[in-house]
């Protein structure tokens, strides 16, 4: 029988302690240490030297096939598809969207071989039900195997018996280990399951995702505490008034990170967007004032999205500047540059921008394009249609380099824009793609005086 101590766990932030603090010495939440009783593990030399180093050359590679899911998006941000033996953490808000990506991509994986889809949430009819009408009525195939089970030690039972290519578990923090005498959803349970889940994966080759929501915190799943432990994290992002999800990988190690997949909620669940610049810019009203377009990149894919400004008089003293989808600190800085160094007086306006389909734009690429918008409300001037911009203003006003200009411009390209303004530094004297106009300038005053101007 292992022996049982008893710590004290930060709900908040993880950090363990043997006395009970009051506050959390690490993150100053009070009242958030909570007693779990954990297995103490003795580290005896058997355990640390229990297998000897071997020599690089002299270790056989199993070769690494992944397997595509079905799903071109979600296989992109694995890397080109899920490799055996991997564990993968899918976070996300609640309702996002999480469990119908997992049953999509079980589903699509049941053609291969068998899939386990184990619920703590859902019953196994209610499972059924959304498989049938995510497959528009067609049966997913007899290969894939559906659960409700809390337990974890069941669970790793039915995975060794029927050794699925593909486990989904929805969700770990509804998971419980009996070796641990805490609550399903608390840390040290989150975090023991999670240990289990992966030695698991790794002796069985065959892979595990686990959905975590997160938390109203914002950390996931009981958290972040779970980042380490899987061999890749991805968050399923968009918010619940749009349509669009963002599937973004934050640590692979497999493969790439950064890169993004696009979905579209509909009424038959996820549906790949494989040209997203095109969808996001559908709606956009050609010659409006407060329009413009950023190309900005997520991963290595570049995304053309439609920024937008709008300027008002303020009705009280006080004027507002409300951003949405961009950072409210980052809004605040263009909004003084253009009245510093443009002269552009926003001091009794409103200022309100937003990124059009639900986007978090983060990149400071995209300052050219929104300081553009707002300057563009400000003088009800329309940018052209069919110009694009990037770059990223400095505190002078100057423009500052951005990376990967040729992906870029060849995106912007390809969606027939016909003008694309860059910064103008050494490094940016790159030839455009033929029919695209680029047009270095030095600054934010140079590139609105270049845009602004009635074309005539
Ligand atoms: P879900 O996958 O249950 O979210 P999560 O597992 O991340 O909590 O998705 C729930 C939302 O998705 C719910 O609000 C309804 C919506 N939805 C659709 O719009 N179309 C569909 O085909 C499905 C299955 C769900
Ligand atoms: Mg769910």
């Amino acid at each position: 029988m292992a022996k049982l101590k008893t710590q004290y766990v930060c709900q908040q932030c993880g950090r363990t302690a043997p006395k009970p603090l009051g506050r959390c010495p690490q993150c100053g939440e009070w009242n958030s240490m909570i007693e779990e009783v954990v297995e103490a593990r003795p580290t005896s030399s058997a355990t640390v030297y229990g297998q000897a180093p071997v020599r690089l050359d002299q270790i056989e590679t199993g070769n690494d096939d992944r397997l595509p899911l079905g799903m071109a998006e979600f296989s992109r941000v694995l890397g080109g598809g899920v490799v055996p033996g991997s564990l993968v953490l899918i976070g996300g808000d609640p309702g996002i969207g999480k469990s119908t990506l997992l049953l999509q991509a079980s589903t699509g994986m049941a053609a291969r071989g068998p899939v386990l889809y184990v619920s703590g949430e859902e019953s196994v009819g209610q499972i059924k039900n959304r498989a049938v009408r995510l497959t528009d009525g067609a049966t997913p195939g007899d290969r894939l195997y559906l659960l409700t089970e809390t337990d974890l030690g069941r669970v790793i039972g039915h995975i060794e018996e029927l050794h699925p290519l593909l486990t989904v578990i929805d969700s770990i923090q509804t998971m419980q280990s009996a070796d641990i005498d805490s609550a399903a959803g608390s840390i040290s349970q989150v975090r023991e399951c999670a240990a289990r889940l992966q030695a698991t994966a790794k002796s069985s080759g065959g892979a595990i995702f686990l959905v975590g929501h997160v938390t109203k915190e914002g950390a996931i799943a009981g958290p972040r505490v779970l980042e380490h432990i899987v061999d890749t994290v991805l968050y399923l992002e968009g918010d619940s008034f749009h349509s669009y999800r963002l599937l973004r990988s934050v640590k692979n190690r497999f493969g790439p990170t950064s890169e993004v997949g696009v979905f579209e909620m509909g009424s038959t669940g996820l549906v790949e967007v494989t040209n997203p610049s095109e969808a996001f810019l559908a709606e956009r009203k050609a010659d409006a004032p407060g329009s413009a377009i950023a190309i900005t990149m997520e991963g290595t894919r570049p995304l053309l999205v439609e920024v937008q400004g709008l300027t008002s008089p303020s009705a009280f003293g006080y004027p507002r500047r409300t951003a949405n989808g961009v950072d409210n600190n980052r809004l605040l800085l263009l909004v003084a540059v253009l009245s510093r160094r443009v002269g552009i007086q926003l001091s009794d306006q409103d200022v309100f921008v937003n990124v059009v389909g639900g986007l978090q734009v983060g990149e400071p690429a995209a300052d050219l394009a929104l300081a553009s918008a707002i300057a563009s409300s400000a003088r009800d001037r329309a940018l052209p249609s069919d110009l694009a911009l990037v770059g990223e203003v400095g505190l002078s006003g100057e423009l500052r380099s951005v990376a990967q200009l040729p992906a870029r411009l060849n995106e912007a390209s390809r969606l027939g824009f016909r003008e694309v303004v860059i910064p103008a530094t050494g490094r940016s004297r790159v030839p455009g793609p033929a029919g695209l106009k680029v047009s270095p300038v030095a600054s934010l005053a140079e590139a609105l005086s270049l845009t602004l101007r009635s074309r005539g």
